[in-house]
């Protein structure tokens, strides 16, 4: 494996460090200077129309950021990632989620396996199943047809399912409707279960390793659920409990031996591959809940708007590639003006959790300390992604981006139709909700100086209050319409954007191991809970006086 550049010893680094000391940011001034500013930063790249130019930048600051894009090789190791090579070595796996929506016409083959013919196979396994629950040819035990799909699976195996779902409601078939189990707290399940049929409620257990605790947890109390339903149903009169779980139960997985160990027919279970990290996998067998919620149609949509992202990131010059650029902008706010977070603002209800699938994978793919040769950082690598939907951010946190003393650059996303398009009178709702958009992205650009303040009779001693600076960054992202595609579209975006940085910052973006020393210790102290004394003992002090409080409050 090729060493990673050091980003901080490069020339371009060195250039940018100059620029930032000698930069007056004064977005006013360089809008009025140059008319045709706008024109220069806004780029296209399928459906998405992405206007840069209230970003601190200019034509050479773009150069210079591209100039230690090519210093740190980032191009090329894109190019490697795309053909397969092994590039999260820490796991020594090929990162190949860019595999699962090529055509089916390309070929790759990689360690001795026909990738895009796999994939395929996988995918034309998931839709003839898909078409099953959704014409009521698949079934419950009592041959009743399937209305509720309930989706355990946590982190990867949760977040993207449930972003989009949520995303594309209007694409959902009526009569079928999709819950989402992920926390281990029993709420979780008992909650989505409470008012379910059993008859007809199928459960998809999702888990790439099908060896998390969580998942694992929960798929055992559903089919205690589901059992224990059906027989106070009388549904399970001369039927077995295997033959139930049968109907009820389906998996995705890459360990399909570990779906037939839970009890599950692997018949009914769908894989995919090593290659295809948990927070990369929504668009793999993994999205099987789509591809029953939203139909098979509309999931290659999906697909298609993935792969045409794909295709721009891999094949667009460097100054129009948006991936690129984007990542790039992030490095220049991380690492030059200390931007420790980043804002994702959806001026859409229907992405209200698009900021916590960010957060798995931009924060899980570049929440690094250490290079892929092993070597530490000295400057600072990941951003922490959050974010609301608009117009209830601003109700909220928005003061501090407009005046906090911290700059948070913001990605503010909107579509031109709205979904439900509703009107208040004479106003249509829309309207008055991208005006919000507009006017935020403004506010945050131009400020208010306190001569503009002055002017509305403002007393003196409260000026100061009520002046903005402006000159806080923002992206903004719009396209007609979020369609699948379009959905596909966006993910793929800040799928290559995290590439990018994870890239610069020369970390492996494609592991995790972050989250093990959690899990081994959660394991550990389970019995120190429970009442093993040698394992009580064994604690630190304050892990020992929150057990004990836990003991004598529990009824
Ligand atoms: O906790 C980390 C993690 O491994 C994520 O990367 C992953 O998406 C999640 O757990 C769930 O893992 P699995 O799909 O194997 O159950």
């Amino acid at each position: 494996m090729k060493k990673p550049v050091v980003p901080n010893q490069t020339d371009a680094w060195l250039r940018l460090a100059q620029l930032k000391n000698e930069m007056v940011p004064d977005l006013r001034a360089w809008f009025a200077s140059d008319r045709q500013r706008v024109e220069k930063f806004t780029y296209q790249a399928g459906d998405l129309h992405i206007d840069l130019s209230k970003n601190l930048i200019n034509e050479d600051l773009i150069k210079n950021l591209l100039d230690l894009a090519e210093e740190t090789d980032v191009l090329g190791r894109r190019d490697r990632m795309f053909a397969g090579d092994h590039i999260n070595n820490t796991e020594n796996r090929a990162v190949l989620h860019t595999a699962l929506r090529r055509p089916e016409t390309d070929k790759l083959a990689v360690d001795g396996q026909e990738v895009i013919k796999d994939v395929h196979a996988t995918l034309k396994r998931v839709y003839q199943f898909a078409q099953r629950v959704r014409n009521g040819e698949w079934t419950g035990i009592s041959g009743k047809t399937i209305t509720h799909i309930v989706n355990i699976g946590i982190g990867g195996s949760d977040l993207g399912p449930v972003m989009v779902y949520e995303a594309l409601k209007p694409y959902v078939k009526e009569g079928i409707e999709c819950r989402f189990v992920s926390n281990i707290d029993p709420t979780d399940v008992a909650q989505k279960t409470a008012d379910l049929d059993p008859e007809r409620t199928l459960f998809i257990v999702a888990s790439k390793t099908f060896t998390t605790l969580e998942t694992l947890t929960n798929a055992r109390l559903a089919r205690t659920w589901l059992l224990d339903s059906l027989h106070n149903a009388g549904a399970l009169e001369g039927k077995t409990e295997n033959e139930a779980v049968a109907a009820h139960f389906v998996a995705v997985s890459t360990a399909l031996d570990k779906v037939r160990e839970f009890g599950i027919d692997p018949a009914n279970a769908f894989g995919f591959w090593d290659w295809v990290g948990g927070r990369y996998s929504v668009d793999s067998a993994i999205g099987t809940v789509l591809a029953i919620a939203l139909g098979p149609e509309n999931f290659t949509d999906f697909l298609a708007g993935f792969n045409l992202m794909d295709t721009h990131f891999a094949t667009a010059p460097a100054e129009e590639n948006i991936p690129l650029l984007m990542g790039m902008l992030n490095i220049w706010y991380v690492n030059f003006f200390q931007a420790a977070s980043h804002a994702v603002l959806p001026y859409a209800q229907q992405l209200h959790r698009f900021p916590a699938y960010l957060q798995q994978l931009t924060m899980e793919s570049n929440g690094k300390s250490v290079r892929w040769d092993g070597e530490a950082v000295d400057y600072q690598t990941g951003e922490i992604f959050w974010g609301e939907p608009g117009t209830n951010g601003q109700h909220a946190f928005y003061q501090l981006i407009h005046q906090g003393t911290q700059l948070v650059p913001a990605d503010f996303i909107a579509f031109a139709n709205p979904a439900y398009p509703l009107k208040d009178g004479e106003k249509d709702v829309h309207e008055l909700f991208l005006a919000n958009f507009f006017a935020q992205t403004k506010a945050l650009a131009f400020g208010k100086t306190a001569e503009e303040v002055r002017a509305e009779g403002t007393p003196e001693e409260i000026v100061p209050a009520r002046v903005f600076t402006g000159n806080k960054p923002s992206t903004s992202i719009m396209a007609p319409a979020l369609t699948p595609s379009v959905m596909g579209q966006l993910i793929a975006l800040y799928e290559h954007i995290t590439f990018v940085e994870g890239a610069v910052w020369g970390v492996n973006s494609y592991d995790q191991w972050g989250v093990e020393l959690g899990k081994q210790l959660a394991l550990q102290i389970y019995p120190a809970i429970t009442g093993d004394e040698t394992a009580y003992d064994a604690q630190d002090d304050s892990t020992r006086s929150l057990i004990s409080y836990y003991r004598s409050h529990r009824d």
